[in-house]
C-alpha cells in the first residue's frame, strides 16, 4: 500500500536503504537531543480552532521573495540525494517543479546546479520553477563569488547563506558506521574546478557580518540567513540588510541541545517586527505543523528528510507523493481551523500545552 503519512515513508525508505546511508540522513549531533526536541516543539502545540468563518474555497498558495508558490513550504537543503536514489537531484527538481515548489539546492548537491535547473524547468516549462541556492561562504572569497555567479547563471533566485555552521557538526552515528566521504563515482558537484577537480567544503569559524556585507555587495538576489536562532542575531541580520530569515538548528546536525525551532518562532517574530518574511524548518511531518508555524509567525516553513524519504522510496514519484501528502494535509488542516488561505492564521490559533509531547 502507498504510504498515506510522511512517517510511513520514513518506513520504506528505511528498508531500502543501506543502513550507513539512512543513519547520514536521519543522524542528528550528540545526543540527538535538539533533533528530538524539534518534533517535541510541535507536539507541545495545540491547535485552537475558528468555526463558521463562511469560507468555502480555500487556497494553499502564497508567494515568497515576489514569487508565487503553490504551498508555504519550501525543500530545505539537503546533501547528497544520489545517496537516496540514483536519479538523485534531478528527481527531486521535476517534483518540486511539478509541484509549484521552490527546491533549495543545497551546495552539497550530488548534481551540478546548472543540470538541476535544466531539470526543473523541463518538469514544467508553463511556469518557471523556484529554484533558491544554498551556500556556505567558503574562505576563499573568488571561488565563494564564482559560486554565486553559477547559481545566478543557473536561474537560482534567492541564496540561501547557511550560519550555523562555523565547524562540521558531531553526527555520532556516522562516526560509528565509518561514514566519511561519499562513494566512488559521487561527488559535490557545485565545487568542481573548471579543471575537473572537485574542492572539499571547507568551513569556517572565521565568518562573520562582514562576510553577510560582502556578500550584499556582490549580488542583487535576495539573501536568507539559514540556521539563525538567537533573537538579538535576527536584528542584526536586519541591520546587515539580509532579506529573510531561515529559522533552522539545521535539523539537529550541528549544535545538539539548542532549542526546538518551532519555539524559537514567536521570539524571533517578535525582534524582527515584519521587517524581514521569516521561515523556519526541523520536524515539520504534518500539515498541522506546517499551520502551526504559520499562525506563529513565519512566511513557510522547510522539510528536509521527508523529502530524502520520499526520493529514497520511489524517486520523483515518492517526492511528489510526499509534496502531495503535505499539501492535501495543510489545506485540510486549514479547512478544520476556520482559514481560507495561509495569510488568515495568526497566533491566537495556537495554545502551548505544558507535560505533552
Ligand atoms: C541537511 N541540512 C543541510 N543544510 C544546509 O544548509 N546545507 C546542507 O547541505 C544540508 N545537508 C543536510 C543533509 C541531511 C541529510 C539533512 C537531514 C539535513 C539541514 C536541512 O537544510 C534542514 O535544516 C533540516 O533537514 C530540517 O530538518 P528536518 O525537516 O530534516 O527535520
Amino acid at each position: 500500500m502507498a504510504p498515506l503519512t510522511l512517517a510511513e515513508f520514513e518506513a520504506v525508505a528505511r528498508e531500502r536503504l543501506d543502513p550507513v546511508h539512512y543513519d547520514f540522513f536521519a543522524g542528528g549531533a550528540g545526543d540527538e537531543t535538539t533533533l528530538r526536541a524539534n518534533r517535541a516543539g510541535f507536539a507541545r502545540l495545540a491547535l485552537l480552532p475558528r468555526v463558521l468563518r463562511g469560507n468555502g474555497t480555500r487556497t494553499t498558495a502564497t508567494t515568497l521573495f515576489g514569487r508565487d508558490t503553490e504551498l508555504p513550504v519550501v525543500i530545505s537543503p539537503t546533501a547528497f540525494h544520489r545517496l537516496a536514489h540514483p536519479d538523485g537531484e534531478l528527481a527531486t527538481a521535476r517534483a518540486a517543479a511539478g509541484a509549484g515548489v521552490v527546491l533549495v539546492v543545497s551546495m552539497a548537491a550530488t548534481t551540478p546546479v546548472e543540470q538541476i535547473a535544466a531539470a526543473a524547468r523541463a518538469a514544467a516549462p508553463e511556469r518557471a520553477p523556484t529554484l533558491w541556492f544554498q551556500l556556505y561562504v567558503q574562505p576563499d572569497l573568488e571561488f565563494t563569488e564564482h559560486l554565486v555567479r553559477r547559481a545566478e547563471s543557473a536561474g537560482c533566485t534567492a541564496l540561501v547563506v547557511t550560519v550555523d555552521s562555523p565547524v562540521f557538526g558531531r553526527r555520532e552515528r556516522d562516526h560509528r558506521n565509518g561514514f566519511h566521504d561519499l562513494p566512488a563515482g559521487l561527488c559535490c558537484e557545485n565545487l568542481r574546478e573548471p579543471g575537473g577537480a572537485v574542492r572539499r567544503i571547507e568551513m569556517s569559524a572565521e565568518l562573520s557580518w562582514a562576510h553577510i556585507d560582502w556578500l550584499r555587495q556582490r549580488t542583487a538576489l535576495p539573501i536568507v540567513l539559514k540556521g539563525v536562532l538567537h533573537p538579538e542575531d535576527a536584528l542584526l541580520a536586519v541591520e546587515h540588510g539580509v532579506d529573510g530569515l531561515l529559522v533552522s538548528n539545521h535539523g539537529g546536525r550541528q549544535l545538539d541541545t539548542a532549542p526546538a525551532t518551532v519555539e524559537l518562532l514567536p521570539e524571533i517574530a517578535a525582534a524582527v517586527a515584519g521587517r524581514l518574511p521569516l521561515l523556519v524548518d526541523g520536524g515539520v511531518r504534518r500539515g498541522t505543523d506546517v499551520v502551526k508555524a504559520l499562525a506563529l509567525g513565519a512566511s513557510a516553513v522547510g522539510v528536509g528528510r521527508p523529502v530524502l524519504w520520499g526520493l529514497a522510496a520511489a524517486g520523483e514519484r515518492g517526492v511528489r507523493e510526499v509534496l502531495a501528502l503535505l499539501r492535501e494535509e495543510v489545506d485540510h488542516t486549514l479547512a478544520l481551523c476556520g482559514a481560507a488561505s495561509p495569510r488568515e492564521l495568526g497566533p491566537d490559533l495556537v495554545r502551548r500545552q505544558e507535560g505533552v509531547c
